[in-house]
Protein backbone atom coordinates (compact mmCIF):
# COMPACT_ATOMS: atom_id res chain seq x y z
CA UNK A 1 0.00 0.00 0.00
CA UNK A 2 1.60 3.43 -1.02
CA UNK A 3 0.79 6.06 1.59
CA UNK A 4 0.15 9.47 -0.09
CA UNK A 5 3.07 11.93 0.63
CA UNK A 6 2.09 15.31 2.33
CA UNK A 7 2.22 18.14 0.51
CA UNK A 8 5.03 20.22 0.70
CA UNK A 9 4.65 23.90 2.21
CA UNK A 10 4.05 27.03 0.15
CA UNK A 11 5.46 29.96 1.87
CA UNK A 12 4.73 33.43 0.58
CA UNK A 13 7.16 36.71 1.58
CA UNK A 14 5.42 40.04 1.19
CA UNK A 15 4.98 43.87 2.23
CA UNK A 16 6.43 46.77 0.91
CA UNK A 17 9.49 48.47 -0.29
CA UNK A 18 12.72 47.51 1.66
CA UNK A 19 11.32 45.23 4.22
CA UNK A 20 13.91 42.71 3.68
CA UNK A 21 11.95 40.09 2.15
CA UNK A 22 14.60 38.70 -0.25
CA UNK A 23 17.20 38.96 1.67
CA UNK A 24 14.66 36.70 4.25
CA UNK A 25 14.25 34.66 2.20
CA UNK A 26 17.52 33.48 1.27
CA UNK A 27 18.33 33.06 4.79
CA UNK A 28 15.47 30.45 5.44
CA UNK A 29 16.50 28.72 2.44
CA UNK A 30 19.79 28.21 4.26
CA UNK A 31 18.44 27.66 7.77
CA UNK A 32 16.07 24.92 5.67
CA UNK A 33 18.86 23.51 3.53
CA UNK A 34 20.54 22.93 7.16
CA UNK A 35 17.73 21.15 8.33
CA UNK A 36 17.89 18.73 4.91
CA UNK A 37 15.01 20.35 4.10
CA UNK A 38 14.83 20.87 -0.06
CA UNK A 39 13.42 23.98 -1.22
CA UNK A 40 13.22 26.44 -3.61
CA UNK A 41 13.42 29.94 -3.79
CA UNK A 42 11.44 32.03 -6.45
CA UNK A 43 9.62 35.05 -6.71
CA UNK A 44 7.40 37.70 -8.29
CA UNK A 45 7.19 39.74 -10.72
CA UNK A 46 9.18 36.86 -12.04
CA UNK A 47 10.05 33.03 -10.82
CA UNK A 48 9.53 30.99 -14.21
CA UNK A 49 11.45 31.97 -17.84
CA UNK A 50 8.86 33.62 -19.38
CA UNK A 51 7.82 36.05 -15.99
CA UNK A 52 11.12 36.89 -15.60
CA UNK A 53 11.67 38.02 -19.38
CA UNK A 54 8.48 40.18 -19.06
CA UNK A 55 9.19 41.23 -15.17
CA UNK A 56 10.02 44.61 -16.81
CA UNK A 57 5.94 44.69 -17.82
CA UNK A 58 5.39 43.78 -14.98
CA UNK A 59 6.81 46.47 -12.67
CA UNK A 60 4.74 48.86 -14.44
CA UNK A 61 1.93 47.16 -12.61
CA UNK A 62 -0.40 45.70 -15.70
CA UNK A 63 -2.70 43.22 -14.72
CA UNK A 64 -3.60 41.28 -17.76
CA UNK A 65 0.81 40.58 -17.80
CA UNK A 66 0.57 40.21 -14.44
CA UNK A 67 -2.22 37.65 -14.70
CA UNK A 68 -0.50 35.72 -17.51
CA UNK A 69 3.06 35.64 -15.77
CA UNK A 70 1.62 34.29 -12.36
CA UNK A 71 0.17 31.03 -14.48
CA UNK A 72 3.22 30.64 -15.96
CA UNK A 73 5.21 30.78 -12.78
CA UNK A 74 2.96 28.67 -10.98
CA UNK A 75 2.92 26.34 -13.85
CA UNK A 76 6.38 25.70 -14.85
CA UNK A 77 8.37 27.08 -11.29
CA UNK A 78 5.64 26.42 -8.29
CA UNK A 79 3.38 23.57 -9.05
CA UNK A 80 5.87 21.15 -10.32
CA UNK A 81 8.41 21.93 -6.81
CA UNK A 82 5.50 20.90 -4.63
CA UNK A 83 4.94 17.72 -6.44
CA UNK A 84 8.27 16.68 -5.86
CA UNK A 85 8.22 17.48 -2.35
CA UNK A 86 10.48 20.88 -2.11
CA UNK A 87 9.57 23.48 -0.19
CA UNK A 88 9.08 26.92 -2.11
CA UNK A 89 9.58 30.36 -1.02
CA UNK A 90 7.94 32.97 -2.80
CA UNK A 91 9.15 36.57 -2.54
CA UNK A 92 5.80 38.13 -3.40
CA UNK A 93 2.77 36.55 -4.27
CA UNK A 94 -0.98 37.62 -4.57
CA UNK A 95 -0.98 39.58 -1.66
CA UNK A 96 1.36 41.97 -3.30
CA UNK A 97 -1.57 42.33 -6.07
CA UNK A 98 -3.87 42.53 -4.15
CA UNK A 99 -2.02 45.32 -2.37
CA UNK A 100 -0.55 47.34 -4.99
CA UNK A 101 -3.15 46.87 -7.92
CA UNK A 102 -6.16 46.65 -5.60
CA UNK A 103 -5.86 48.67 -2.30
CA UNK A 104 -3.37 51.24 -3.25
CA UNK A 105 -4.10 50.54 -7.59
CA UNK A 106 -7.72 51.00 -7.10
CA UNK A 107 -8.44 47.94 -8.89
CA UNK A 108 -11.73 46.47 -7.49
CA UNK A 109 -11.21 43.36 -5.40
CA UNK A 110 -14.20 41.21 -7.05
CA UNK A 111 -11.35 41.60 -10.25
CA UNK A 112 -8.42 40.19 -8.32
CA UNK A 113 -10.22 37.67 -6.57
CA UNK A 114 -11.68 36.04 -9.79
CA UNK A 115 -7.92 36.19 -11.72
CA UNK A 116 -6.67 34.54 -8.61
CA UNK A 117 -8.99 31.94 -8.92
CA UNK A 118 -8.90 31.26 -12.88
CA UNK A 119 -4.90 31.07 -12.13
CA UNK A 120 -3.93 29.50 -8.83
CA UNK A 121 -7.02 27.13 -9.34
CA UNK A 122 -6.73 25.98 -5.58
CA UNK A 123 -3.11 27.07 -4.73
CA UNK A 124 -3.26 28.89 -1.29
CA UNK A 125 0.01 29.46 0.77
CA UNK A 126 0.31 27.59 3.74
CA UNK A 127 2.37 30.35 5.60
CA UNK A 128 2.40 33.84 4.57
CA UNK A 129 5.11 35.92 6.32
CA UNK A 130 4.03 39.94 6.23
CA UNK A 131 7.26 41.89 6.81
CA UNK A 132 6.02 45.28 8.57
CA UNK A 133 8.22 47.84 8.71
CA UNK A 134 7.82 51.97 9.06
CA UNK A 135 7.85 53.08 5.28
CA UNK A 136 10.81 55.74 5.66
CA UNK A 137 13.04 53.45 7.20
CA UNK A 138 11.94 50.59 3.88
CA UNK A 139 12.50 53.39 1.67
CA UNK A 140 16.01 54.56 3.09
CA UNK A 141 16.84 50.88 3.49
CA UNK A 142 15.78 50.77 -0.64
CA UNK A 143 17.74 54.07 -1.64
CA UNK A 144 21.05 52.65 0.03
CA UNK A 145 21.27 48.95 -2.22
CA UNK A 146 20.53 51.28 -5.37
CA UNK A 147 23.59 51.19 -7.63
CA UNK A 148 24.67 54.78 -7.85
CA UNK A 149 23.18 56.46 -10.36
CA UNK A 150 20.25 54.43 -11.10
CA UNK A 151 16.67 56.11 -9.97
CA UNK A 152 14.03 54.97 -7.87
CA UNK A 153 11.60 52.37 -9.54
CA UNK A 154 8.21 53.64 -10.22
CA UNK A 155 7.17 52.53 -6.64
CA UNK A 156 9.62 53.52 -4.39
CA UNK A 157 9.44 57.00 -6.40
CA UNK A 158 5.49 57.34 -4.42
CA UNK A 159 4.72 59.68 -1.91
CA UNK A 160 5.01 58.85 1.94
CA UNK A 161 1.38 58.51 1.61
CA UNK A 162 0.91 55.72 -0.64
CA UNK A 163 3.95 53.76 1.24
CA UNK A 164 1.22 54.25 4.64
CA UNK A 165 -1.48 52.83 2.22
CA UNK A 166 0.97 49.67 1.20
CA UNK A 167 1.77 48.88 4.73
CA UNK A 168 -1.71 49.33 6.33
CA UNK A 169 -2.92 46.98 3.56
CA UNK A 170 -0.57 44.52 3.91
CA UNK A 171 -1.70 44.13 7.90
CA UNK A 172 -4.75 44.32 7.27
CA UNK A 173 -4.16 40.73 4.97
CA UNK A 174 -2.70 39.78 8.04
CA UNK A 175 -5.25 40.85 10.74
CA UNK A 176 -8.56 39.08 7.88
CA UNK A 177 -6.50 36.01 7.59
CA UNK A 178 -4.74 35.01 10.78
CA UNK A 179 -4.67 31.23 9.91
CA UNK A 180 -2.61 31.96 7.12
CA UNK A 181 -0.38 35.35 7.77
CA UNK A 182 2.27 35.84 10.69
CA UNK A 183 3.09 39.70 11.05
CA UNK A 184 6.98 40.15 10.90
CA UNK A 185 8.10 42.86 12.98
CA UNK A 186 11.15 43.80 9.89
CA UNK A 187 13.08 46.60 12.04
CA UNK A 188 16.28 45.34 13.05
CA UNK A 189 19.66 43.62 11.55
CA UNK A 190 18.83 40.63 9.12
CA UNK A 191 20.10 38.18 12.03
CA UNK A 192 17.39 39.90 14.22
CA UNK A 193 14.47 39.39 11.57
CA UNK A 194 15.93 36.04 10.48
CA UNK A 195 15.43 35.03 14.38
CA UNK A 196 11.50 36.19 14.37
CA UNK A 197 11.00 34.59 10.97
CA UNK A 198 12.61 31.47 12.01
CA UNK A 199 9.76 31.33 15.06
CA UNK A 200 6.53 31.95 13.17
CA UNK A 201 8.02 28.82 10.43
CA UNK A 202 8.89 26.38 13.05
CA UNK A 203 5.51 27.67 15.20
CA UNK A 204 3.30 27.11 11.95
CA UNK A 205 5.15 24.50 10.55
CA UNK A 206 6.11 22.12 13.30
CA UNK A 207 7.63 19.39 10.66
CA UNK A 208 10.67 21.96 10.99
CA UNK A 209 10.94 21.52 14.55
P1 LIG B 1 10.50 43.74 -5.65
O1 LIG B 1 11.13 45.08 -5.43
O2 LIG B 1 10.12 43.03 -4.41
O3 LIG B 1 11.28 42.90 -6.63
O4 LIG B 1 9.08 44.02 -6.35
C1 LIG B 1 8.96 44.79 -7.50
C2 LIG B 1 7.72 45.63 -7.49
O5 LIG B 1 6.62 44.91 -8.06
C3 LIG B 1 7.26 46.11 -6.12
O6 LIG B 1 7.28 47.51 -6.10
C4 LIG B 1 5.83 45.61 -6.02
C5 LIG B 1 5.42 45.32 -7.43
N1 LIG B 1 4.40 44.28 -7.57
C6 LIG B 1 3.11 44.64 -7.95
O7 LIG B 1 2.81 45.81 -8.12
N2 LIG B 1 2.17 43.65 -8.10
C7 LIG B 1 2.44 42.33 -7.92
O8 LIG B 1 1.55 41.47 -8.08
C8 LIG B 1 3.79 41.97 -7.53
C9 LIG B 1 4.12 40.53 -7.31
C10 LIG B 1 4.72 42.97 -7.37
Amino acid sequence: MTTARKPAPFITLEGGEGAGKSTQARLLADRLAAASIDCVVTREPGGSPFAEEIRELLLGGRLPAGTAARADHVAHTIAPALAAGQWVICDRFSDSTRVYQGIAGRVPKATLIELDRLVLAGLRPNLTLMFDLAPEVGLARAGARRPSGSGADPYEARDLAYHRELRDGFRTIATDEPDRCVLIDAEGTPDQVAARVWAAVAARLPEVA
